[in-house]
């Protein structure tokens, strides 16, 4: 298939969207072959506009906070333009410029970086008129998302393109019909390195083989579990879940002490559950509420122990 063809006068223009994501459980474990159990965050979209033009592909950024858009040229989306260019069967070098429209906060554990990735990979086929499959759509943006990571399981290339929670594993995902309950997202105000936190826990599987290998079993034992108390709806169980994978991920150093204590608020104000979510290291923890007047409660309290700003997510069917 070729592209359409381009004169200086007629630019072609692509679309591509994505979103946030988070993780109800399984984070770092599912970089050792756990499972994870993620949920798409809507109100966090990214839409990419990829314009063909001659020369290099250029980049430029706008944030939540920062609306002014800033060049930006990671080495992931660098090299994310090679792989597609690469799999979509383009010889020719590429010329665009993508702008990125990103609602997602940076360094949260929100999926920024992978929802990025994504929504610039469906931008740029939509304008170079070449339709990639979802296997190859994720192999691309995991190319992106191994530069930014280190390792990256993949958990975020796809929830930031799903519209239902996930039980995801290995590469692949298993849709889920999420019951009721009200997912609070609090955000601790210090961004994390996710890129710092995989490494963090890579060391500790080198020095604790032992440990590092028990906390991936506990973690994949309570996943499980907790995808079916999501199906069934059984929400304080999985909200203790949510509570004995925050103590683990705590215990691997992946915490802080501001997000422990915003733990401690979510359950005294009442949350099922809570837990940090994503990469750690500062960033984003979740609190499980049963219905969303409870989940109003517990997002001011988090508001009141220092989150900077809170989200609340429903998946209910
Ligand atoms: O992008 P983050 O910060 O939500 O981290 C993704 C989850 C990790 O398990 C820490 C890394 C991965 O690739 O699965």
């Amino acid at each position: 298939m070729s592209g359409p063809l381009m004169s200086p006068d007629s630019l072609t223009i692509g679309v591509g969207r994505a979103h946030g994501k988070a993780i109800l459980l399984g984070e770092h474990a599912v970089v050792y072959g756990a499972p994870a159990l993620a949920i798409p965050v809507p109100q966090l979209p990214v839409t990419a506009t990829a314009t063909r033009r001659p020369g290099p592909v250029s980049f430029a950024i706008a944030r939540p906070g920062n609306p002014t858009m800033t060049l930006l040229a990671t080495e992931g989306l660098r090299h994310l333009v090679a792989e597609f260019q690469q799999r979509a069967g383009i010889a020719e070098p590429i010329g665009a410029d993508l702008l990125i429209d990103c609602a997602i906060p940076p360094g949260c554990g929100l999926g920024s970086s992978a929802a990025c990735a994504r929504a610039s990979v469906l931008a740029l086929a939509d304008a170079f008129d070449r339709r990639l499959d979802g296997r190859q759509v994720f192999d691309i943006v995991q190319v992106a998302e191994t530069v930014a990571h280190g390792q990256a399981s993949g958990v975020d290339a796809l929830t930031t393109g799903s519209a239902s929670p996930l039980l995801f594993q290995a590469g692949t995902a298993r849709d889920l019909v999420a019951g009721n309950g009200v997912l609070v997202i609090a955000d601790s105000g210090t961004s994390g390195s996710t890129r710092e936190a995989v490494d963090l826990v890579r060391r500790r599987a080198e020095q604790a083989p032992a440990a590092h290998e028990e906390f991936v079993r506990r973690v994949a034992q309570l996943t499980e579990a907790a995808a079916r108390d999501l199906e069934h709806g059984r929400l304080t169980a999985l909200g203790e879940r949510m509570t004995e994978n925050h103590e683990l991920l705590r215990n691997a150093g992946i915490s802080t002490d501001l997000i422990d204590a915003l733990v401690e608020s979510a359950l005294a104000a009442g949350a099922l559950g809570a837990k940090i979510s994503g990469g750690g290291l500062g960033g984003c923890m979740i609190a499980l509420a049963g219905e969303p007047a409870g989940a109003e409660a517990v997002a001011q309290r988090l508001r009141d122990a220092g989150a900077i700003r809170t989200w609340l997510v429903s998946h209910a069917r």
